[in-house]
């Protein structure tokens, strides 16, 4: 059976980027890994790694995209939990077999090689879902 390893990040929308910085990174003292334009997500990401785990602050930087849009209407707040699952097909198998209501019907592989997929929050105690498998 498919098995969730861990929670591999956690992701939180921002709509200023420093402001959540001073919190995260300032306030916390979380080390802040990277901060770098996400191009393809028409935002910025900064990367806060924990031991076995990551917070992930992202900030649209255009007003088109699907998380600008999230900004837009809910404002600033979570917006995804990652587990990290060791077989996202057989996970996803798993989950249609059991009527939970998917985003992604198949898993998309990033540019680094991860495979990923969503889960509708509908299903999932309101909360969006990512699945990853590295
Ligand atoms: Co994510």
């Amino acid at each position: 059976m498919p098995k969730v390893k861990r929670i591999n990040h956690v992701a939180i929308v921002v709509g200023d980027m420093d402001k959540a910085l001073s919190f995260w990174r300032d306030a916390l003292g979380m080390e802040l890994h990277e901060l770098r334009d996400a191009p393809a997500e028409k935002s910025q990401v900064a990367f806060l790694p924990l031991p076995g785990s990551e917070v992930e602050l992202v900030m649209p930087v255009t007003d088109d995209s699907g998380i600008a849009k999230y900004l837009a209407k809910r404002g600033p707040g979570m917006h995804h939990i990652c587990l990290e699952v060791d077989d996202i097909e057989g996970m996803m198998e798993q989950l249609k077999s059991k009527g939970v209501r998917l985003i992604n019907e198949e898993p998309r592989t990033a540019s680094d090689g991860k495979k990923y997929a969503f889960i509708h929050p509908d299903s999932a105690s309101g909360v969006l879902v990512e699945l990853y498998q590295m």
